[in-house]
C-alpha cells in the first residue's frame, strides 16, 4: 500500500468518524452501537490501523501516531458522551422517583386503648389514688388458689366443670376470679397490705348480653389491724363517688360469699332514671355494681395470718358491667366484636 491510498482511507474514516457524531448520540445502545461499528475487529478504524504494517518504516513512524491519535480522541469522544448519558439517566431515573415532600402525608388509623381496658385503668387508677398498689396473677390457676384457699367447698357450684374451664387431665383451671390474687399476695407479703388486683377470668357461662365466658374484674384487699364494715363502707363509698360523681348514693345490702364474712352487695342508685325504676335498674331504682365482705378469718389461718391481729375486706367489681353503665351499652358481646363502627364511638380519632 502506498502512502497517499493510505493517507486516503485515513481522510475517509475521519470524516466517518465525524458524521458518526457521537456527541450527538442519544443513548447509550446506540453509543455503543457506533463504538462497534468503528474500533470492531473489522471496523474501518481497526482496518486503517491494521493497515499500517504495510507501509515503510519511514512512513510507518511518521503516520502511526496520526492513526493512534484519531483512535484515541474517538475513544475519548466515546468515553465523554457516555459520562453525560449515564448523568442524564441517572436524573432521569431521580426525576421520576421524586417524593414531592409537600404533600401531606397518608396518615394510618390512629388506634386507642378498648374501652374495657380504659374503665379496668380508671377503676385501678382511683384505688391506687387511695393506696392500693396493683397485684396481676396467671390465668390458669389451681385448685387450691381458685377455691380452697378462699373457703370454697367441694360442693360449691364454681368448682363444678359446668360453671369453669378445667385443663383437660391436669389439676388446673382457667381462673374463675382473682381472688386468686388476694391469695398469692398474701402468701408473698405480710401484713399491713392494700391491694387492686384487675385481670381477665373464665367461667362456663352461656353468652348473651350480659354474660360472657370471658370478662375482666378488679378485686382488692385490704389487711391491716382493726379493719371492719366500716372501713369497707368507707373506701367502697369514697371509689363509687370518684368513679360516678359525688353525687352518687350506694346501699349495701346482705349477701353471701364463702371467703367474706359478713358479706355484702354494693348497689348505686340509678343514674339513668330519678329513682322511679327503667330498663337499666331493672325497675327497682338500684344498679348493683359489686360485691364486697370483711375477710372470713379462716382465709387468714389457711394462709397463715395471725386472725386474731389482722381483720380486713375484700371486693370484687366486674368491668365490664361498669363500662356498659359508663357508655350506656346495652349489649355486653358489642365489647369483643372488634367492630371499628363500635369502637370509634369511645373516641374521635378512630377513622
Ligand atoms: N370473687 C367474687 C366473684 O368473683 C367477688 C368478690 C370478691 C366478692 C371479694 C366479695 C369479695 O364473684
Amino acid at each position: 500500500m502506498t502512502r497517499a491510498d493510505w493517507e486516503k482511507s485515513y481522510a475517509r474514516t475521519e470524516s466517518a468518524l465525524r458524521s458518526a457524531g457521537v456527541e450527538k448520540t442519544a443513548d447509550l445502545p446506540t453509543l455503543e452501537e457506533v463504538r462497534v461499528r468503528f474500533l470492531g475487529r473489522k471496523s474501518e478504524l481497526t482496518e486503517l490501523l491494521k493497515s499500517l504494517k504495510d507501509l515503510s518504516i519511514e512512513d510507518k513512524r511518521d503516520l502511526g501516531p496520526k492513526a493512534q491519535g484519531l483512535k484515541a480522541s474517538f475513544e475519548a469522544a466515546l468515553e465523554a458522551r457516555k459520562s453525560v448519558l449515564e448523568e442524564s439517566g441517572d436524573a432521569a431515573a431521580l426525576a421520576a422517583d421524586a417524593i414531592d415532600l409537600s404533600l401531606p402525608a397518608i396518615r394510618p388509623p390512629k388506634g386507642r386503648l378498648h374501652p374495657l381496658t380504659t374503665t379496668l385503668h380508671e377503676i385501678a387508677r382511683i384505688f391506687q389514688l387511695m393506696g392500693y398498689s396493683w397485684a396481676e396473677g396467671p390465668f390458669v390457676e389451681d385448685e387450691k388458689h381458685n377455691f380452697s384457699a378462699l373457703n370454697i367447698p367441694d360442693d360449691h357450684p364454681a368448682r363444678d366443670s359446668h360453671d369453669t374451664f378445667y385443663l383437660q387431665g391436669l389439676p388446673y383451671l382457667l381462673r374463675t376470679h382473682t381472688s386468686t390474687v388476694q391469695i398469692r399476695t398474701m402468701e408473698t407479703q405480710r401484713p399491713p397490705l392494700r391491694v387492686v388486683c384487675p385481670g381477665r377470668v373464665f367461667r362456663h357461662e352461656q353468652i348473651d348480653a350480659t354474660h360472657s365466658a370471658v370478662f375482666h374484674q378488679v378485686e382488692g384487699l385490704v389487711v391491716d389491724e382493726n379493719i371492719g364494715l366500716a372501713d369497707l363502707k368507707g373506701h367502697l363509698q369514697t371509689f363509687l363517688q370518684k368513679l360516678l360523681g359525688a353525687s352518687t348514693k350506694t346501699r349495701f345490702r346482705p349477701s353471701y360469699f364463702p371467703f367474706t364474712e359478713p358479706s355484702t352487695e354494693v348497689d348505686v342508685k340509678c343514674f339513668f332514671c330519678p329513682g322511679t325504676g327503667c330498663p337499666s335498674c331493672k325497675h327497682t331504682g338500684w344498679i348493683e355494681i359489686l360485691g364486697a365482705g370483711v375477710v372470713n378469718p379462716v382465709v387468714f389461718k389457711a394462709i397463715g395470718y395471725d386472725e386474731k391481729k389482722w381483720s380486713g375486706f375484700a371486693f370484687g367489681i366486674g368491668v365490664e358491667r361498669v363500662a356498659m353503665l359508663l357508655h350506656g351499652v346495652r349489649d355486653l358481646r358489642d365489647f369483643y366484636t372488634n367492630d371499628i363502627r363500635f369502637l370509634k364511638q369511645f373516641d374521635e380519632s378512630l377513622t
